[in-house]
């Protein structure tokens, strides 16, 4: 059983249950959703189609932590006396991730962690993301580490070797499985163009342009406001840029972003896209400015310079390849990094390279290949 709840999870989790249900003679897959996202969630479920078993149906508008853990946890306890899956294959860092991974625990069904052993080791950054990972890894029998350095990180805490498994991230089978569908469908480009078209007032296939994606909690409050006031000094400064923003549905950051940035001539605020549309926008976009973890992973495929709005990531190795680059959620330091990549072909250059520290597309081929031989 595949359990998942938010954007992210989804579409890291869809190319492995396409996987999975094709080998149907070694595999019955079971999808429960907690729609911890609602709409965020249908858009990816769409997108590739997938039609849940199970749905908890559990978003409320301004949800808290306290809300989701709770709910996510009893609901998966119910699930799991009644489906009783020989595993559950948990993904990454959310709250329905630790919840579900508990519940697990608790009811005797063994885990399996997908994207396990990232780690800041600072259980505030990102918060609670940290914690959840951490958790998760404590009471997951199968870790499958997109890279050598998040399996070091599990070894360092004393998880047996034997239970760890070098995959890459599902996500790069995701993007590839995604931009193959754009590039060998005219009709479908045909298509993805003109709804991008209808939402951006400006030729985004031929002018430069910065896409901005931000919703990570310990920006709320004072980091939306730096982030907001860093891109209106950027749109001032910079008249003929286009600024490219599809805005989170959390109201923590609706409220700021559309106060502080609506109605300014070249950003643009739009809905959250469904993963196509955002991946076609991606590969047109000159540079990416965000704080997600996704897209970290995503940009430096597809050779796009990253300036994560972050203070420590637990995604190192494009930092350390010098293709992402941490500024904070500071309006100077995100001023002035921008600046340099837009005034100086040297420094753009130096980190618009593409290259995969994060996965070949084959992660879901290793995972399965583990889950044959439980
Ligand atoms: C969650 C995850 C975060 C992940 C992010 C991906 C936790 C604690 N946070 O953060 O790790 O990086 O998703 O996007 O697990 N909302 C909607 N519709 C949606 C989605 C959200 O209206 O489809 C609004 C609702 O008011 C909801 C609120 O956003 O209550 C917060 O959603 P929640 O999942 O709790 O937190 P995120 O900030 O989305
Ligand atoms: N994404 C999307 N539409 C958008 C913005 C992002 O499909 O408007 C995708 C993006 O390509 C990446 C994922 O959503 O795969 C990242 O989700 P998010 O930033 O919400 O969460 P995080 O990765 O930070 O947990």
């Amino acid at each position: 059983m595949l359990v998942f709840g938010t954007r992210p999870e989804a579409i890291k989790m869809a190319p492995l249950y396409y996987a999975l249900k094709n080998c149907p003679d070694e595999f019955e897959t079971l999808v429960c959703v907690t729609a911890q996202h609602r709409q965020m969630l249908d858009q990816v479920l769409q997108v590739f189609g997938i039609t849940p078993d199970i749905d908890l149906n559990l978003m409320k508008a301004g949800q808290d932590l306290f809300d989701v853990t709770a709910s996510v946890l009893t609901g998966m306890r119910d699930v799991l006396k009644e489906y009783k899956p020989a595993a559950l294959l948990v993904h990454g860092d959310t709250t329905t991730t630790l919840a579900s991974a508990m519940a697990g625990f608790y009811g005797g069904v063994p885990v399996g962690h997908v994207e396990a052993g990232l780690r800041t080791h600072d259980l505030h950054a990102p918060f609670p993301e940290e914690l959840n990972r951490q958790v998760a890894s404590k009471v997951t029998r199968w870790h499958f580490a997109p890279t050598a350095f998040s399996k070091q990180n599990l070894l360092n805490e004393r998880v047996p070797e034997a239970h760890i498994e070098v995959t890459g991230n599902t996500v790069i089978d995701a993007l590839l499985w995604v931009l193959d569908r754009i590039d060998t469908d005219e009709e479908r480009k045909a298509a993805l163009t003109q709804f991008l078209g209808a939402r951006l007032p400006f030729d985004w296939q031929n002018r430069r342009f910065i896409l901005i994606t931000g919703h990570r909690r310990e920006n709320f409050g004072n980091g939306f406001l730096q982030i907001c006031e860093g891109l209106k000094e950027l749109a001032y400064r910079y008249p003929a840029m286009h600024f490219v923003y599809p805005v989170h549905l959390n109201p923590n950051v609706q409220e700021p972003v559309n106060r502080l940035l609506a109605g300014l001539p070249n950003i643009h605020l739009v809905e959250p896209l469904d993963y196509e549309p955002f991946v076609f926008l991606l590969k047109h976009a000159h540079i990416v400015l965000t704080d997600s973890g996704g897209i970290q992973e995503e940009a430096p495929s597809l050779g796009k310079p990253v300036l994560v709005m972050r203070d420590v990531t637990e995604r190192p190795e494009a930092v350390q390849a010098g293709t992402v680059r941490l500024v904070g959620a500071d309006r100077d330091r995100i001023v002035s990094n921008v600046a340099e990549l837009l005034d100086n072909p040297d420094s753009y250059k130096s980190m618009a390279r593409a290259h995969n520290p994060y996965g070949d597309g084959k992660a879901c081929e290793r995972i399965i290949n583990v889950l044959r031989n439980i």
